[in-house]
């Protein structure tokens, strides 16, 4: 919530702070901060500043905005027997009961990404069938190239003609995070928010996409440059989608993990050093017969420490307020080089490429030692991510940070390791310093890059 700045130098003004308080049906400005509570029957958390001067008169209203949404790790969502999907969402146990007695059946409109829907279309139309549900599945080719407004608006026509009601009726999103973050904003679009649940397919959308707030589509050729801070109402996380996706998705995820256990969590970073090669054979299942339990354990450590970090960091700047962010490490020139090479590197490839040159910058600085960027380095290799491109040249990285700097008040924030699992952000890293590290990043890695680095 922003300050509220009353002007102190004019000495004709009048500044008044009002209350807001609702007696019966009506909502009243009461002057002062004391209101009696027995005397009304609600008292807002917004307020009204007025400031009437000789010129002009002034309202302004500081309305603090509260979102609740769960984030809920689950097994077995499309089982008939779990009535999570429809119903997980729901935090009012009085509200809970009523939906379970009522005779009404659900009504859903559901946006599943197009190969997801190949694999497990069955699985979820048996699912709403055996709920007796009354449901529309869009089955959509929800790519990096069509995470577009046009794709936003078919959602946004199909959605208008079937009618569901915006209070009860979550729109329902099945996919990895390009079809998460489309729906996500097509639904804060219609009716100007319209609740919403992540299902998410991908790790990455897995410990990512839904676990915040951010929505949006590609435009004007930037990522993202259209969206909107509305997280939904719940995201359902089941790892069992994990087992079809493509082992350099798997990998893909896996940055994003590195990038929070880099930033916060030296036990994650380890986890990944010791079983990431594990991770990846098994998908994140419970594979005991190779295994043992070390499987499921090592999945479901990494997966809840992944979110929780990340949770951390998003909850309280859901709005990205605070320029100050951890979970921008990796994602200072992965932007730029990812649409510069689109669609050949993925998203999480392009943050590691980012993080890899960075971590560079780090031992440069007397941030990192050799021997933990050496280690950091190697944890890459093992969970088969690139650690160099090509493309990311030196200007596109100057080009990268002088972006930022018009879009972050004037100074370029990078948060860096400043060891295994702790980070700081600093804003006066020198030219020179992220010259030599180039050189050297190029020098060590560029080397290697014909058996491990770029896909
Ligand atoms: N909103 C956020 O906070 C946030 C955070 C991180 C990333 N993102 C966005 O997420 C996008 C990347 O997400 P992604 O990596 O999930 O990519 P994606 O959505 O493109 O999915 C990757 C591929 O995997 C396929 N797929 C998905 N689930 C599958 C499954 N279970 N089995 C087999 N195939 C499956 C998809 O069809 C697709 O081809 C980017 O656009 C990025 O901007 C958003
Ligand atoms: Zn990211």
């Amino acid at each position: 919530m922003g300050k509220v700045h009353l002007r102190d130098n004019d000495t004709k003004e009048k500044k008044t702070e009002f209350s807001l308080v609702r007696v019966k049906d009506t909502w009243k400005r009461k002057p002062g901060k004391k209101v009696d509570k027995d005397k009304v029957d609600c008292v807002s958390a917004s307020k009204i500043y007025e400031i009437v001067t000789e010129k002009d008169t002034t309202w302004t209203v500081v309305s603090p905005i509260v979102f609740t949404y769960k984030v809920t790790e689950t097994r077995d969502l499309l089982d008939p027997n779990n009535d999570t999907l429809l119903l997980g969402h729901i935090s009012d146990p009085q509200q809970l009961e009523e939906m379970k007695k009522s005779n009404k059946p659900f009504k859903r409109f559901v946006v599943v990404d197009q190969e997801v829907y190949k694999i497990y279309g069955t699985k979820i139309t048996e699912y709403l069938e055996s709920h007796n549900v009354l449901y529309k599945i869009l089955a959509l080719p929800t790519t990096e190239e069509n995470k577009s407004m046009e794709v936003a608006l078919t959602i946004l026509e199909e959605v208008n003609n079937f009618c569901l009601d915006r209070r009860t009726e979550p729109i329902i999103a099945i996919g990895g995070g390009v079809c998460l973050d489309i729906v996500g904003l097509a639904a804060s679009l219609y009716r100007r928010r319209t609740p919403y649940i992540r299902v998410p397919t991908t790790l990455l959308s897995y410990i990512d996409a839904s676990v915040g707030a951010k929505t949006g589509v590609n435009f004007a050729n930037c990522k993202n440059k259209l969206g909107a801070y509305i997280p939904p109402t719940a995201a359902f996380l089941d790892l069992s989608f994990i087992q079809t996706l493509p082992r350099r998705h798997i990998c893909n995820g896996l940055a994003e993990v590195l990038k929070m256990a880099l930033m916060k969590h030296r036990g994650l970073f380890e986890l990944l050093e010791n079983h990431g090669s594990m991770l990846l054979d098994t998908k994140f299942q419970d594979d005991k017969s190779v295994y043992g339990r070390s499987s499921v354990q090592a999945a479901s450590q990494v997966t809840r420490l992944a979110i929780t970090t990340m949770l951390e960091e998003l909850a309280p700047n859901l709005w990205e307020d605070d320029l100050n962010r951890l979970v921008d490490f990796g994602h200072l020139i992965s932007p730029a080089l990812e649409m510069k090479v689109l669609p050949s590197l993925l998203h999480g490839e392009a943050v590691n490429i980012d993080m890899s040159y960075m971590v560079y910058v780090c031992q440069e600085s007397g941030f990192l030692t050799g021997e933990e960027k050496q280690r950091i380095i190697n944890c890459m290799v093992g969970l088969e991510l690139p650690v160099w491109h090509e493309e990311c040249t030196m200007e596109l990285i100057q080009k990268s940070l002088q972006d930022r700097l018009k879009h972050s008040g004037g100074l370029v924030r990078m948060p860096l390791p400043v060891g295994l699992g702790e980070a700081e952000i600093f804003n006066n890293i020198s030219y020179e310093i992220l010259h030599r590290a180039y050189e050297k990043w190029c020098d060590e890695l560029n080397v290697s890059s014909d058996s491990n680095c770029g896909p």
